[in-house]
């Protein structure tokens, strides 16, 4: 528990949103570099509405599957500034997304954007 609160500190505190909100510790986001929610998996406790949070290696350019929790909904950009520069992004629902490239973004994931659903 004292780890996710320290991880969740860290995300907060590096967050663009200027306001930041204590609340219950809930996943944000989960990350899998493998369709199907295989291979190495990510969990974002970032507090909803995340802001734009850039991915690190070994998910940078390599998420094919995602689980996003009920009551959240998250885009994904081929660009670190989520929409301030001109890149592609896709917009997911609560739920699982087991194989991005269905919707053409296989592998194309440099940041994210969660919102309340
Ligand atoms: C993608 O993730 C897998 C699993 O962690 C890793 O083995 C692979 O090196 C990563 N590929 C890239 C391009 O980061
Ligand atoms: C994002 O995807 C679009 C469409 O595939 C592509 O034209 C663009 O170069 C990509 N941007 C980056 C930063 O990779
Ligand atoms: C993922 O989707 C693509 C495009 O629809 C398809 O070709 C591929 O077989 C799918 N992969 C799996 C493991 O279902």
């Amino acid at each position: 528990m004292a780890r996710f609160a320290a991880l969740f500190c860290a995300i907060v505190a590096a967050a663009t949103s200027a306001t930041a909100s204590v609340g219950p510790i809930k996943p944000a986001i989960t990350f899998f570099t493998g369709i199907d929610f295989t291979g190495q998996s990510f969990t974002s406790f970032a507090g909803v509405p995340t802001g734009c949070i850039a991915l690190d290696p070994p998910f940078f350019k390599n998420v094919s599957s995602v689980e996003i929790p009920t009551g959240v909904k998250c885009t994904l950009w081929n660009e670190t500034q989520c929409g301030l520069v001109s890149g592609n992004s896709v917009s997911l629902p609560s739920g699982g997304t087991p194989n991005l490239t269905v919707q053409g973004f296989n592998d194309q994931a440099v940041a994210y954007q969660c919102l309340s659903a």
